[in-house]
């Protein structure tokens, strides 16, 4: 072999082997192989040698140039499989790891009652309506039959929003923080068609005295059927079926006589106490739950108010409905055992972790 093959091959060998991606080993095939390649040069050198060096060169040649497609070919395949070993590496899953030993928490107590009674209302055929929380009055008591300066608006004490932030309402629009479900049946009634069945489980706000049994924020879910022929006699069936449904059998429901402006006859329901199984007593003391009367008031219902259709452009004449309003935290507190709907908000993880 010539002094310049053998330069050659140890060039070619050494720059091979530093060679780690595919792009350079394309390069350094060219450099050496390709059209205007160095060995190519010999190779076309080979016909002007006298007869003797033809044979030795020539075969030399020959030979590198074997061995040298040969070489790339093998290092084609070596950076191919290390290739995929490193993206094995990298993206490989180590089925034997064990989950973090964190507790990754689960639903609040309030959100898991909603959804409970969400279930059970589908179930019986409702559909679910959301509407703001940020409300205008409009909705949340005048098309309710609250006017403006009427003694019931004392019983939602509510949260104002000021004229300040109000800048960009329209002037005369006054707005609050939704002192209940309700204004959603109004915003109901004025888009669907008849009939409606629709629950709406949501925020209110009472700007209130905190006890045992109010904060000044709470979760409501409101109901509304409104179509021919609907009577008190499907609101009394409708409420025993979802109460027994969500808290045994054996519960028990007691309708007194009430007053709301949007409903007529109106009724507020009690529950009989889970706490205490109605006897008004827990460990010898006072049921703090139900104040030691073995009830717990759970909703607001009745018959919609005529003037509550009428004003949605309902015939109050041809149509009827129902509607109710009951605080979820309290059906919470009774689904869960809790003695006051009041620790849902006080984020003790004693309290929340043993649901
Ligand atoms: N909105 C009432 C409240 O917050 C509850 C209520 C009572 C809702 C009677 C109703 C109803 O739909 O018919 O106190």
């Amino acid at each position: 072999m010539t002094e310049e093959l053998k330069k050659l091959q140890t060039d070619f060998a050494a720059a091979l082997e530093n060679i780690t991606t595919q792009e350079a080993l394309k390069e350094l095939e060219s450099e050496y192989l390709g059209k205007k390649g160095k060995l190519k040069a010999i190779l076309s050198g080979v016909k002007d040698l006298s007869i003797e060096d033809k044979k030795t060169v020539g075969v030399a040649a020959n030979q590198l140039k074997n061995e040298c497609i040969a070489a790339i070919a093998q290092k084609t395949q070596e950076l191919e499989d290390s290739y995929f070993s490193e993206i094995e590496d990298k993206e490989a899953i180590d089925v034997t790891i064990g989950y973090p030993s964190e507790n990754l928490g689960h639903k609040h107590p309030i959100s898991h009652a909603s959804e409970l009674l969400e279930d059970i209302f589908i179930s019986l055929g409702f559909k679910i309506e959301d509407g703001p929380q940020i409300e205008d009055e409009t909705h949340n008591f005048d098309m309710l039959n609250i006017p403006d300066n009427h003694p019931a608006r004392d019983v939602w004490d509510t949260f104002w929003i000021s004229d300040e932030i109000n800048k960009e309402r329209k002037p005369g629009d006054k707005y609050l923080l939704r002192t209940h479900t309700s204004p959603v049946q109004i915003r109901t009634m004025l888009r669907e068609e008849l009939p409606i069945k629709i629950i709406v489980p949501g925020r209110v706000f009472r700007y209130e005295q905190e006890d045992a049994r109010h904060t000044c924020n709470f979760y409501q879910l409101e109901g509304l059927v409104v179509g021919e022929g609907v009577t008190f006699g499907d609101l009394k069936w409708t409420l025993d079926t979802v109460m027994k449904q969500l808290l045994g059998e054996k519960t028990q429901l007691r309708f007194r006589p009430s007053i709301f402006p949007f409903t007529e006859p109106s009724a507020e329901v009690d529950v009989s106490c889970q706490i205490c199984n109605g006897s008004g007593e827990t460990k010898g003391k006072k049921c703090s739950m139900c104040s030691g009367t073995g009830w717990v008031e759970l909703l607001g219902a009745g018959m919609v108010h005529p003037k509550v259709l009428e004003g949605c452009g309902i015939d109050p004449m041809k149509y009827s409905g129902f509607a109710f309003g009951m605080g979820i935290d309290r059906i919470a507190a009774q689904r869960f055992g809790v003695s006051s709907s009041k620790m849902f908000y006080q984020n003790k993880l004693k309290l929340n972790e043993q649901f």
